[in-house]
């Protein structure tokens, strides 16, 4: 199968914490599934059959945690590198016993591919996306051809991808690329108005804090 090809994210520094850390050592086995090269039994991971929403980048994944326990009736699966946040996870579904939140520590961009079934996903949430905001590394974003027609081949007839940056230029680069993605429509044209259900995240605070705007996109699969 054609790569992708995007190296959308560098492995940030931050110290563990010992909690995290704990966690990450004792609740990996329980929650979370190491990346292989083959498709996921979704029943064997969630001991249900519910509409699947995979989440990209959940960094600390807090959002991803209030989301998951909000809505019982969906899986989530989380998809992340950085370690400090899949520890601080992990015990964010040990403490809250959810059964709907489990976790992948790989790059998204190989796991969607390999390990997950075309026409199976009902929503993608890409929540602060590494911005790269230098032209040189545009290409290392994350909302990007040809990952997009990725995502729109995973997603079933009516599901969703629901992005959010707050950086302005990323927010119009991922509404062409989105646009110019075969099978995916945006009922609103151009940007979404935002969703009451989404918590803030960690990174959307640090945007407003510089003062940036926050910039949401809802697109919808059609086969
Ligand atoms: C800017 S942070 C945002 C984190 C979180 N969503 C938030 O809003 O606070 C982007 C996160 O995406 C993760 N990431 C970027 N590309 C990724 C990829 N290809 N696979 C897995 N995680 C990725 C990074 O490790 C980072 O934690």
């Amino acid at each position: 199968m054609r790569s992708c090809g995007i190296k959308s994210y560098v492995r940030r520094s931050g110290r563990m914490s010992d909690a995290q850390r704990q966690a990450y050592e004792t609740l990996r086995s329980p929650y979370a599934v190491p990346f292989s090269p083959t498709f996921l039994n979704y029943e064997a991971l969630f001991r249900s059959i519910q509409p699947l929403i995979i989440e990209i980048g959940f960094g600390m994944g807090v959002a991803t945690a209030q989301i998951a326990q909000d809505n019982p009736q969906i899986n989530y699966l989380g998809i992340e590198v950085h370690r400090p946040g899949i520890g601080r996870l992990l015990r964010e579904i040990e403490s809250r016993g959810l059964l709907n939140l489990r976790i992948i520590e790989a790059d998204a961009v190989e796991v969607i591919q390999s390990m997950i079934p075309d026409h199976t996903v009902q929503g993608f949430h890409v929540f602060f996306p590494d911005p790269w905001p230098k032209k040189r590394h545009h290409k290392r974003r994350l909302i990007s051809r040809p990952f997009t027609d990725l995502l729109a081949r995973k997603l079933h007839s009516g599901g969703y991808c629901y992005l959010v940056t707050d950086w302005a230029d990323y927010g119009e680069w991922a509404l062409r690329e989105l646009a110019a993605t075969d099978h995916l429509v945006n009922p609103h044209g151009g940007f979404a108005p935002p969703k009451s259900w989404r918590p803030k995240t960690a990174f959307e605070r640090k945007g407003l804090a510089q003062g940036h705007g926050i910039y949401e996109i809802w697109c919808e699969a059609v086969q």
